[in-house]
């Protein structure tokens, strides 16, 4: 019978190299902070509990996973990854296989940590990897046959040591009741006088217990983030490997180095993404979808045929199939687009329903109203939605024509196939079919002539 897991996820510490308030697990990587990342993958493995040690920064921390399934573990003060683990140890059934994972190394896969698990289940296993680059990470020391005997920190290393490319992704698998045993007996005797959790590697080879290496050869996974460096280093590669994905599925991507997915983009066929497209949140795209430069998207999805032209920003919407919006346009959240509509340059829309073959083209302010099938919107027309107070609505009727520069003040109501005159400020609903203008009469005043300048008088000396 394979055994229960726990998790103990490390997320107390300082981050003092991303030189930020912000805890350093709650930097944001693709899109979202790196400790979810981690809490993802922890909770997409069949595992018993998830704790949770916290420490700096831990209302920020316990107010974004509140709502989250997790033991929550305070750790006062840093003193350490392995005074960390022990304070999570009176959640830990002994029985269980616990499974070590940092706040801080957010691109481990599932399937790694399933072996990892596998391996830890009778003793202690370690993950490791070989990097080109090992600085800053714990080497791996072993024996002339091989065997694992020590972790050393990089500040603790000998110059000769520090040559090892093999390294301590930190994570580790191991049965909680040897777990227990070994981190009693840990000291803080380092540069860092700090209980360094790496330390249970030579307590374990004292009590001539095997420690099991679990090698990972995707470089990724082992992956640490420390600084602002290594974060943006982190982004680079998440968005190659998103543009890559793109490219494979049969995306265009006009240039892949120049999109950004943080979250996840669903195409259909032939979806075509110009330049400087920034993708966040869950954004869909049906087939024949084409988004112009500069054009940034979140949390909407795109029927097919949809034309999105240059500069938009586009927040939580749902775009019918074969509609064409921008260049400029900025839908804020709430708009629900029917097929074959319009909204166009310098528009501006939020909660708001447009139908079926209606256009909205120019410089508009459209808030908290709902347009029927094929109405047109005038140039620069306005819903005056707020009185200072509250919101109100506005309701517009198939076939309406609204003139240029109309102001509509809400609540109010243009029935079916009405007509508004340009430069009319509505205030009374308009009834169906009919003309409506508002606006003083134009008076022509004949033989008025323009001023002309005054010519100056030469000063007398
Ligand atoms: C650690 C490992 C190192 C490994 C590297 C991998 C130790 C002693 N060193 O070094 O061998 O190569 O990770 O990335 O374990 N934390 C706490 N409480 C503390 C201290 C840290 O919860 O008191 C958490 C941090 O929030 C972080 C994680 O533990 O998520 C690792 O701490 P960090 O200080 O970044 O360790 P490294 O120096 O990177
Ligand atoms: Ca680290």
């Amino acid at each position: 019978m394979t055994k229960k897991v726990s998790v103990v996820i490390l997320a107390a510490g300082h981050g003092t190299r991303m030189q930020s308030r912000l805890p350093k697990v709650l930097q944001p990587l693709a899109g979202r902070p790196l400790l979810s990342h981690v809490i993802d993958t922890a909770e997409s493995l069949q595992v018993s509990k998830i704790c949770l040690v916290f420490g700096h920064g831990a209302e920020q921390v316990r107010e974004i996973y509140a709502e989250r399934d997790l033991v929550w573990v305070l750790q006062e003060e840093q003193l350490g990854t392995g005074h960390a683990v022990l304070q999570a140890l009176p959640e830990l059934n002994p029985d269980h296989t616990v499974l070590i994972l940092y706040g801080d190394v957010p691109l481990v896969r599932k399937e790694t940590l399933a072996s990892l698990v596998a391996a830890g289940s009778e003793q202690l296993a370690v993950l490791t990897a070989e990097l080109d680059n090992p600085t800053g990470y714990g080497r791996i020391i072993r024996d002339i046959d091989d065997h694992l005997l020590a972790i050393v920190e990089e500040r603790d290393a000998t110059e000769e040591q520090k040559d090892l490319r093999e390294i301590n992704t930190g994570m580790m698998a191991c049965p909680a009741g040897l777990l227990a045993q070994w981190l009693q007996r840990i000291a803080p005797d380092n540069v860092q006088s700090e209980y360094y959790l790496t330390d249970i590697i030579r307590c374990a080879v004292e009590d001539s217990a095997t420690v099991i290496p679990v090698n990972t050869d995707s470089v990724a996974e082992a992956l640490g983030v420390n600084d602002k460096k290594q974060l943006a280093e982190m982004e680079r590669l998440l968005r190659n490997r998103a543009s890559n994905a793109l490219l494979e599925h049969g995306v265009t991507l006009v240039d892949p180095d120049r999109i950004d997915v943080r979250g996840y983009l669903r195409c259909g066929t032939d979806v075509y993404i110009d330049v400087n497209v920034i993708v966040e949140g869950k954004v869909e795209l049906g087939d024949n979808v084409s988004i112009g430069p500069n054009v940034v998207i979140r949390d909407t999805s795109i029927a097919s045929g949809t034309r999105i032209h240059a500069n938009c920003v586009i927040e939580e919407a749902a775009i019918g199939g074969h509609c064409e919006i921008g260049p400029f346009a900025r839908m804020r959240p709430g708009v629900e687009m029917s097929d074959q509509s319009k909204l166009g340059n310098f528009v501006e829309v939020k909660k708001s329903r447009i139908g079926s073959g209606s256009k909205v083209n120019h410089l508009s302010y459209i808030g908290d109203t709902t347009i029927g099938e094929k109405v047109n919107v005038g140039a620069g027309t306005i819903t005056c939605n707020y009185d200072g107070a509250n919101k109100h609505p506005t309701i517009i009727g198939d076939g309406a024509f609204i003139g240029s520069g109309v102001e509509l003040v809400a609540p109010v109501e243009i029935g079916p196939g009405a007509t508004i005159g340009a430069g009319s400020t509505v205030t009374k609903t308009a009834p169906s079919g009919e003309l409506v203008i508002e606006r003083s009469r134009q008076q022509i005043i004949r033989g008025w002539k323009r001023p002309t300048k005054a010519i100056p008088q030469k000063s007398k000396k």
